[in-house]
């Protein structure tokens, strides 16, 4: 599958995953795709916690509901800094830089064949990720901010609409 297949192919699945593990040598390439994400002034601001523990992930999934969560072989979470250090001119983008790690993953994902869910509203509520921080013994100066459940998809999931291209592009100017 070549980048545009991989960007055309992405979905999020919220379903249940099949009982199949994710080997630690595929684990390992969505973990460096997102290590290879850009980020701002190359400050690399986002840490990672890949779970694959069966009794951590039961742990885990007392924190959401969603059927990819209860039944993912693979939890990863993005930590980034509650208070962070600006990367220049005042500026920090210790957000983006963890947006672009998780598209990374979320590519890679697709490419070696599973499915996965940015889940970051899911995980910012109700002491939740408060809750996966005390599990994975996260340091308070840190947020656990994006989960990334991986398997192997067990369902067909309704793909999301995307707008047309004339609906949000336009060239050489605001919606000429
Ligand atoms: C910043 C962000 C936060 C998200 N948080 C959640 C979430 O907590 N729960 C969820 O089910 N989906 C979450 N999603 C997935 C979106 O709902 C999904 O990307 C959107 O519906 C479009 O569907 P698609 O990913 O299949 O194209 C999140 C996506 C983004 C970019």
């Amino acid at each position: 599958m070549d980048a545009l297949e991989c960007i055309a192919n992405r979905y999020s699945y919220r379903h249940t995953f099949k009982d199949v593990p994710v080997p630690r040598e595929d684990l390992e390439k969505i973990l460096i795709a997102g290590l290879q994400a850009p980020s701002g002034c190359n400050k690399q601001t986002t840490e990672f916690i890949a779970v694959d523990d069966p009794a951590i992930l039961d742990q885990l999934r007392k924190v959401n509901s969603m059927p990819a969560v209860q039944t993912a072989p693979v939890l990863i979470f993005c930590l980034i800094d509650r208070q962070p250090s600006p990367a220049s001119a005042g500026r920090a983008y210790q957000v983006e830089d963890a947006a672009a790690a998780v598209q990374n993953m979320l590519l890679s994902v697709t490419a070696l064949g599973y499915a996965s869910i940015w889940v970051q509203g899911g995980l910012s509520v109700d002491g939740k990720a408060e809750a996966v921080a005390a599990i994975l013994g996260v340091p308070s100066q840190k947020l656990v901010f994006i989960m990334l459940p991986v398997g192997v998809p067990q369902e067909q999931e309704v793909r999301a609409e995307k707008l047309p291209l004339a609906a949000r592009v336009s060239y050489n100017g605001y919606k000429k």
